[in-house]
């Protein structure tokens, strides 16, 4: 019994450290691009100085993950704030704008100006959006266009973020959001699994529409209670 408990808390720190080792490379990788092109380019131009900012965002993002990860005390959910899908979308995009302008994807937006505020955790949902998106930039691989639309109904605010990538075969379907399920060299597989974790933990939905050779699309619905009435 007492050997179970104990390996369950390796598994679980595990888990732990390879999710957080996860969510840092993302921001990593974006300050190293952003460094390269600032090795290229005048500094003190305009894209020069739009480098600087993206990767003291990364940097304030490592840094906010190591505190969310090692703080075991904190209370789930205490990080609640009133926030706009929109807002965070637009913040998602900004991080990535570098990888996806290398890659020559294009990230669209369309977005529901009168949306609804949720009482989300802003950082959590920023975390699920860059999961999608970087999934979406790697399935486009080196040119295609990514769609994110943030939408309500009587029922749900929601979003979704759509690619005409290379889709996912049904077999694959059933595997995605288990813990380290990946069909890439360098993936990890917890890339869904934590976006799975952090909706879970909103009471959120995850829908997923997917054919081979066609392109993945990511619904996500809020459930009505975070909703703030206008
Ligand atoms: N938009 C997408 N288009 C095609 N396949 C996808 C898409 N999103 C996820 N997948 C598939 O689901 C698998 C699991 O994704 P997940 O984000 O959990 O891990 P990963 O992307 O492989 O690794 P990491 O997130 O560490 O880079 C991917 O390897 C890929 O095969
Ligand atoms: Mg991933």
């Amino acid at each position: 019994m007492k050997d179970d408990i104990q390996n369950n808390k390796l598994l679980i720190l595990g888990k732990l450290a390879a999710s957080l080792a996860h969510e840092i490379r993302n921001p990593l990788s974006a300050i190293k691009l952003n460094l390269d092109y600032l090795q290229m380019t005048d500094v003190n131009s305009g894209e020069g100085a739009e480098c600087i900012d993206s990767s003291m965002e990364a940097v304030n993002r490592i840094q906010q993950l190591i505190e969310n990860t090692l703080d075991f005390s904190k209370a789930p959910n205490s990080d609640q704030e009133d926030c706009s899908l929109n807002e965070v979308v637009l913040q998602a995009v900004g991080i990535l704008k570098s990888v996806s302008r290398k890659q020559n994807v294009k990230i669209e937006t369309e977005l529901d100006e009168n949306i609804s505020l949720l009482v989300l955790n802003k950082n959590k949902i920023l975390q699920v959006f860059l999961n999608f998106l970087n999934n979406s930039i790697d399935a486009l691989g080196t040119e295609g266009t990514i769609k994110v639309v943030t939408a309500e109904n009587k029922e749900n605010v929601y979003f979704y973020v759509e690619d005409n990538g290379i889709g996912i075969s049904d077999e694959d379907q059933k595997k995605i959001f288990n813990d380290f399920f990946t069909k890439k060299e360098t993936g990890t597989g917890l890339g869904l699994s934590v976006c799975k974790q952090l909706l879970d933990e909103h009471g959120a939905e995850i829908k997923l529409d997917s054919e081979l050779g066609k392109g993945t699309k990511f619904t996500v619905l809020f459930p009505e209670n975070l909703r703030v009435l206008k």
